[in-house]
């Protein structure tokens, strides 16, 4: 009988669909990379979220392996070179929390615009500080939107929705296709020039890590908001906190970070900045989604081979 190993916390529709096609399956949550390596090789098909790392080791082990599946989009999580040496199948859910996403991009932006958390300390605190918080509108400023997939398309609907000029830089983007979403395609540079507020939507590899360091930012407008609900390294945390402080950032919002979990951060304690733990695709809508679709997927590539 074909197994099936949930490694990380999904919704149990997941394990129930398993189960309808036929698929036995266990759910360990939790697992240390020793648990995991001792039990995989019974597994033809291994279900993540982010918190597995499916490393060489992991792989190694894994001697019945045919698919991994990455509730989400990121696999940053998994060894691509060790799984493809392997013949192991990666997949992830690449639309089912892009919706989500988006939207905490969009509340990100508002956050930052007009210093909610900080507000909302301030005044739990009892101290009443209205001419503190001086924000800033949306309607009519310049997003600059970095990659124009499937997350970044939804974050240029919603911002033009509020009545936002979006401007995209995106190689991959096709004239058509930001015709079609009504954004200007600029190069990176007149992003940057441009740009009341910047957004971060696309994967971190070597052309896009630190897209965001010391060089980019002195070529932004004094007072622009950025925006990271991608990937942390697309942003030098060093870099923008220098540019928050010196006030040519006049916010930062971001969901990601160098290092996860954060801990602690360069970031952390610095004023304007805000900060979430990568709860990007944290609602139930979008874990419900990915979940079935990771399922689905999976129960497909093991069942058919498709
Ligand atoms: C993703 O890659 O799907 C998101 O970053 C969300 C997550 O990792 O949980």
């Amino acid at each position: 009988m074909v197994k099936v190993l949930i490694s990380d916390k999904l919704s149990p529709k997941a394990a129930d669909i398993f189960r309808n096609r036929g698929i036995e399956v266990d759910t360990k949550v939790g697992l240390s990379p020793e648990e995991l390596i001792s039990i995989i090789g019974e597994y033809d098909g291994l279900a993540i979220r982010s918190a597995t790392k499916v490393t060489p080791e992991v792989l190694e082990a894994a001697t019945n392996l045919k698919v991994v599946g990455r509730a989400g989009i990121g696999v940053d999580n998994v060894n691509i070179d060790a799984a493809s040496g392997k013949g192991v199948v990666v997949m992830n859910t690449p639309h089912g929390n892009s919706i989500t996403t988006a939207e905490h991009a969009i509340a990100m932006m508002f956050a930052a615009a007009r210093q909610i958390p900080e507000a909302n300390a301030s005044t739990q605190a009892g101290k009443w500080e209205k001419s503190r918080f001086m924000g800033s509108e949306l309607n009519a400023k310049t997003l600059g939107v970095i990659g124009c997939g499937n997350i970044g398309a939804i974050v240029v609907d919603r911002a033009q929705g509020l009545k936002m000029k979006v401007i995209a830089f995106d190689p991959f983007l096709s004239p058509e296709r930001a015709n079609d979403l009504g954004v200007e395609k600029v190069e990176l540079d007149a992003l940057l020039a441009r740009a009341d507020f910047i957004t971060l939507h696309v994967p971190l590899t070597d052309q896009t890590r630190g897209i965001i360091n010391a060089e980019a930012i002195a070529k932004t407008k004094k007072g622009v908001r950025i925006i990271n609900c991608a990937r942390g390294g697309l942003v030098v945390e060093a870099d923008l906190k220098v540019a928050l402080e010196s006030g040519h950032v006049a916010g930062a919002a971001s969901d990601v970070f160098e290092v996860e979990p954060a801990k602690d951060s360069v970031l952390f304690g610095v004023p304007n900045f805000v900060a979430t733990p990568h709860l990007g695709a944290s609602t139930a809508e979008a874990q419900e989604n990915v979940a079935l679709q990771v399922a689905e997927q999976l129960s497909d590539y093991l069942l058919t081979g498709a």
